[in-house]
């Protein structure tokens, strides 16, 4: 297996303990973060070093963010973690079950992540659709000019995510429904889950490493404040959410 960058960090917290966005890839208290009991913590780890527990670990509410809306490049970078963790969540339980019924714990897990892609990943797509991505079309700065077409790709490239999570959310939905999903079901599913996972990595590697790394180099700071304050009016909560 292809090794598929998992970090696990940030909670936003307070206002936005209930949302499942923020909720995602929570540093877990007490936790080790040189050692492998401490993965929440630690950056550029990779899937494949990833047990299918480790996978599987509950969110914790209620931890620190590792970036704030003062800092929405990185948040922005935070959030795809959470995307990574809990796509990894979907295909773990989808070898883990093999043909039969959900377990509780199972169910539990794929509720959470499903509940992440229907309702708290929009609002990143959102971030970068509607507030990042205008104002590097906006920039006069040639370096900018040069993103666009990379920017276009990357918004065909929500378009097709949210296809295909749509049917992903239809199939395990109808699998927790009914207690059972057909073979054909569940190829589908699976190649549902490997194509996202696909996609996602060289989504988000273009992302972390060209365009968000543009962005801070293009946008004026006052720029970058907006783009914080509107991720943050996005979900509710005052900015700047530090502390
Ligand atoms: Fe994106
Ligand atoms: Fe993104």
């Amino acid at each position: 297996m292809a090794p598929f960058p998992l970090v696990l960090s940030c909670l936003f917290g307070t206002a936005a303990d209930n949302n499942a966005e923020e909720a995602g890839g929570a540093r877990r208290s007490g936790d080790n973060e040189t050692g492998k009991a401490g993965i929440l913590g630690l950056r550029e780890l990779r899937w494949s070093q990833l047990s299918d527990r480790e996978v599987m670990m509950p969110v914790v509410l209620g931890s620190r963010p590792e970036h704030g809306f003062d800092q929405p490049l990185g948040l922005l970078s935070d959030c795809h973690r959470r995307i990574e963790r809990f796509l990894g969540v979907l295909q773990v339980i989808r070898g883990q079950a093999g043909d039969g019924e959900l377990n509780e714990r199972q169910r539990s897990a794929v509720q959470t992540a499903l509940e992440y892609f229907r309702t708290a990943a929009p609002r990143h797509t959102a971030d970068e659709e509607e507030s990042l991505f205008p104002l590097l079309r906006a920039s006069g700065d040639p370096r900018a000019r040069s993103a666009i077409q990379i920017v276009q790709e990357l918004e065909h490239e929500h378009d097709s995510a949210n296809i295909a999570h749509a049917e992903v959310d239809s199939l395990y939905t109808q699998w927790m429904t009914l207690g059972h999903i057909s073979v054909d079901q569940r190829r589908q599913l699976s190649a549902l889950l490997e194509q996202l996972r696909n996609m996602y990595r060289r989504h988000i590697d273009v992302e972390d490493q060209q365009v968000f790394p543009l962005a801070g180099e293009v946008l004026r700071p006052e720029q970058l404040a907006e783009l914080g304050k509107q991720m943050a009016r996005r979900r509710g909560i005052e900015y700047p959410m530090n502390g």
